[in-house]
Formats: structure tokens, sequence, C-alpha cells
């Protein structure tokens, strides 16, 4: 798919990244070589600080984004930045204020499922009354492999294995998901309870302090209740599924609709017969090139992006808040996170 822009710099100070990504362009035929800047805030100094760039890309570990979405918005630059918006609360507060400063700047948060054809057709359905009222969600990052993401010979990856840098897993990860349940039930939750194990990886890599199991029974405003489970340590299969999967699931008075990306799926299944199941989707595009073609779309438009600052503080909040009560394994409300 051909975005029609052109990629005129690229800031980063990981040698070994740069070399893989400068290859992945000229396989791609790109002939113009980006001019490459290594230094660790040349990003602002001298990729913000560039006149003929018009919109970025930010896509760099966890604690970074706020900074560098703050400054894109002072620097008047459109930018798409990789999920989760952020890690902490003051964070997500700078990120508003820096939103409501700058109305002209497209902030677009990375949460592809909010741009894909697939998942808008499935909740707009939902919300047009196809579930009835729907009572339950279901979510699950369910991930197998003989090793999970983040260790140290993942090279600059080695972030994903620390909490201090990628918010740990109800941030870095599960912020899809706290993504599609806000959107389906139109706010963020009241309260979650949690539980979860640490350690499980300590003989790849003693530092490692991310919680890689955890269970989450979440409360929406609407009634609606969560649960949710994450893994890193799924057994694999032939029958890879078994196991694993990523995906939401709702169930409402009048039927089911399961959703995933992992693998794809889109089905409704309503209550009164298996003969009436219907199949939302024959093709399942790729999701991130819909999220990234609509971002360089609303920047041309002047449009509002699909997925904005608005809904990426309310998938932040809402990993705050299982983070917070997974670690503290109690019930946790709201209103806590939000008067820290
Ligand atoms: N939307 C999705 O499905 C999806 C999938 C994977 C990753 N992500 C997100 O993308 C982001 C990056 O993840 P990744 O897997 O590419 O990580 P990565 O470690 O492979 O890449 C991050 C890059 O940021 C660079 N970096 C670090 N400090 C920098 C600085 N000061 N200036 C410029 N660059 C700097 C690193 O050198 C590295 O090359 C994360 O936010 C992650 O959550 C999103």
């Amino acid at each position: 798919m051909g975005f029609s822009v052109r990629l005129v710099a690229l800031a980063d100070p990981d040698e070994k990244n740069v070399a893989t990504f400068t290859a992945k362009l000229h396989e791609l035929g790109v002939t113009e070589a980006p001019d490459v800047y290594r230094g660790e805030n040349d990003w602002q100094d001298k990729l913000l600080a560039r006149t003929d760039v018009d919109a970025v890309i930010i896509a760099v570990p966890c604690d970074l984004h706020a900074r560098m979405h703050v400054e894109a918005f002072a620097a008047g630059k459109h930018f798409y930045g990789e999920k989760p918006m952020c890690i902490e609360l003051d964070e997500v507060n700078a990120i508003v204020q820096a939103q409501e400063r700058n109305p002209e700047v497209r902030g677009q948060i990375g949460f592809q499922r909010r741009a894909s054809t697939v998942y808008r057709d499935a909740i707009e359905k939902i919300q047009g009354g196809m579930l009835g009222d729907v009572f339950e969600a279901l979510g699950a990052w369910r991930l197998s492999g003989s090793k999970p993401m983040g260790l140290p010979e993942d090279g600059t990856q080695v972030w994903f294995g620390r909490r201090k840098r990628s918010g740990d897993w109800m941030l870095e990860q599960a912020c899809h998901t706290w993504d599609v349940m806000c959107w389906v039930a139109g706010d963020m939750p009241a309260a979650a309870y949690g539980i979860g194990k640490r350690g499980l990886f300590k003989h790849l890599d003693p530092d490692r302090d991310v919680t890689d199991v955890y269970y989450a029974s979440v409360e929406f405003p609407n009634g609606m209740l969560l649960d949710f489970e994450h893994n890193w340590m799924c057994p694999q299969f032939d029958d890879r599924w078994k196991f694993g999967g990523i995906s939401e699931r709702f169930t409402g008075s009048k039927g089911g609709l399961s959703l995933g990306e992992w693998p794809p799926d889109a089905t409704f299944y309503p209550r009164d017969g298996k003969d009436k199941v219907v199949k939302l989707t024959e093709t399942f595009p790729n999701t991130t090139h819909e999220s990234i073609a609509s971002f360089y779309a609303c920047v041309r438009a002047g449009t509002e992006p699909l997925s904005n600052v608005r809904n990426g503080r309310l998938a932040t909040l809402t990993g705050m808040l299982v983070r917070k009560a997974v670690y503290e394994n109690r019930r946790v409300e709201m209103r806590e996170i939000l008067s820290v």
C-alpha cells in the first residue's frame, strides 16, 4: 500500500535498527535516502526543528512517548504516536493540555483497531443494538512460544521486560484491549480487581520485572463486566488456538460478537440458532496499514484522527487502574487513579 509521502529524516541512536530500517526502505524501492540523526536528543533538536517536516511517526519505548508527543504538539508537527499514549497520570494530563493548546495538530494514537474497517463496522453494529444490552466482555492476550518478548538478547527491545520503561504489560500491550472495551462501553471503567504473577522467566533474565501472567475483572459504568487474561506462558500445540490468541468478545441479550486480530475474527453468534451465525467479513485487512493510511488522510483533510488523545487517555487510565489492582491484589476504583 503506497502512502504518497516523502520520508526525509529518521532519528534513532541505535545503529543496528537504523541499518535494518534503511535496508527495508531499499527493499521497498525507496531511492531517496533519509537524513539520519543518531544523537539521544536529535529527535527534538534536529528532526522536529526541520521546516520541511509536516508529520512524524513516534515509535520508541513507552517511557519516552509523553515527552515526544508533547514536543511534537509544541513544534506544530502532526504525529502518529505508537500506543500506549503514555504510562503515567502526569503524562496523560500533559498530553491532553498540549492537544488543547494546539488544536490544529493531528495527534493520532497508534491503536490500529480504531482505524480497522472490520473493528469499526463490528463496533458500530454493537452500538446499533445487534447484541442488545451488552453485559459481558471477555478479553485475552494469550501468547505462546518458548520465550517472552523483552529479554536481554533482544537488543533494544529489552525495555519490554522492564516495568519502568514499558509501564508493564497492562500498559504496553493490553492497552489495545482497554481501548476496544472503552470504545464499546462508551467510557472508561469505574473499578477493577486484579491478581498476577511475576518472576516466571527469572532463569532467562534475573532483572525482568514485568507481570507475565495476570487476570483482571473490570467494571464499566454502563454495567458491562470484563474478564481479562494476559499470559506469556501459553504452551505451543499444533492446535495453537487452544491456549493462545488475542481477542475481544462481547455478550448481550441478543447474542455474542467475537472479535480478534489473532486469529482474525469478526463473527456474530445469535442466541436463537447456529444457522444464523454471521461472519462480518471474509477478508481481514492489515490493520496497521489501515491505521497509518488513515493518519495521512486525516492530516491531508484536516479532520480528527480515528484514534485521538481522548481515547488514548481512557486506555492509559484503564491500564493504570488494572496495574494498580494487580500490584495491590485488590479492588481499585478509578477515582483513586485520578486523585493521585
Ligand atoms: N501497535 C502495535 O501493534 C505495536 C506493535 C509493536 C510495538 N508497538 C509500539 O511501538 C513502540 C516501539 O516498539 P518497538 O517494538 O519498535 O521497539 P524497539 O526497541 O524495536 O524500537 C524502538 C526504537 O526507539 C529507539 N530510540 C530509543 N531512544 C530513542 C531516542 N532518544 N530518540 C530516537 N529513537 C530512540 C531505539 O533505538 C529503537 O530503535 C512502542 O511504543 C511499542 O509499544 C506497537
